[in-house]
């Protein structure tokens, strides 16, 4: 079982983050000198992913224009002797092989994901939430594809996180099945405290079966009148096997102010030309508060 297909549902509306999610896509907010998406796509590139779905919707074509050429922008930074911006517009293109297709009603995350079934076919894929942007040594999707080869299985993302905040998640319930891996038996989006199997919550990284699109397509809206993915894995789930994997990494929620200022700020001092700049501001600003 070979993951080389990865979808990133990127059709939210982004409205934690207005009034600068207006006209610009959320994922293409700069944080530190690239768009939100690239550390995703980058993510998944790095765990050996070639190709990779973007659903959006009618807002985002600054999408599709990012990761593809810019002959006129390219000329000029050659002329100018730009070679190492040059480097990187180029980079930005050749990621991966990239297809889009739009999620024409925003009905929820479990029908963005049904969108994916022609680019699927019938092979495990990965997906990766554009929200849930991750920093760690080994890249998380990787972990979980690592997991669902050996089990040869679906594999979920999970970390623990406070009772609550699991209302903001899910709530997945988990068997110790070995050091950071689980066996999951049923899992409740959204959950009301009574309803919480544990505190490990599902952050953003999935790798599932194609088995999955005829589950998303028989379901019901759930939680807040969407199709919900989690629905979807909670029938999965107890009809074949299913692992949570305890990542290693930090996962920043940067689809509101807070979580993309955290990101914004560890991805800055982690970069070669920000990181030292960036670590004196911090110090002095620190001695004025
Ligand atoms: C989605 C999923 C939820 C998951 C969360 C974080 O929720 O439905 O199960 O825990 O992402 O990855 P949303 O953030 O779209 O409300």
């Amino acid at each position: 079982m070979k993951v080389r297909k990865a979808v990133i549902p990127a059709a939210g509306l982004g409205t934690r983050m207005l009034p600068a999610t207006k006209t610009v896509p959320k994922e293409m907010l700069p944080m530190v000198d690239k768009p939100a998406i690239q550390y995703i796509i980058e993510e998944a590139v790095a765990a050996g992913i070639e190709d990779i779905l973007i659903v959006t919707n009618r807002a985002k074509s600054a999408m599709d224009d990012y990761f593809d050429y810019y002959p006129e922008l390219e000329d000029r930074l050659n002329a100018a002797g730009k070679d190492r911006e040059l480097a990187e517009v180029r980079r930005a293109a050749d990621l991966a092989n990239i297809f889009y297709v739009r999620q024409k009603e925003t009905k929820g995350l479990g029908h963005a994901i049904a969108r994916a079934r022609r680019f699927v076919g019938e092979e495990p894929f990965a997906v990766l939430l554009g929200d849930d942007i991750m920093r760690a040594r080994t890249p998380v999707i990787g972990q979980l594809i690592q997991a669902a080869e050996k089990y040869q299985c679906s594999a979920v993302g999970v970390q623990q996180v406070a009772t609550e905040a699991l209302s903001k998640y899910c709530s997945v319930k988990v068997e110790p099945l070995e050091e950071r891996i689980f066996t999951v038996s049923d899992v409740v989006e959204k959950p009301r405290r009574e309803q919480i199997f544990s505190n490990y919550a599902i952050l953003g990284r999935y790798v599932l079966p194609p088995g999955i699109f005829d589950v998303l397509e028989d379901l019901e809206p759930g939680v807040g009148g969407e199709i919900q993915l989690t629905d979807g894995l909670r029938r999965l789930c107890k009809r074949e096997k299913m692992v949570a994997v305890d990542f290693e990494g930090r996962r920043y929620d940067t689809g509101n102010i807070r979580g993309f200022l955290e990101a914004t700020i560890d991805f800055a001092l982690d970069h070669p030309t920000t990181g030292p700049w960036l670590k004196r501001f911090l110090r002095e600003k620190v001695r004025e508060l």
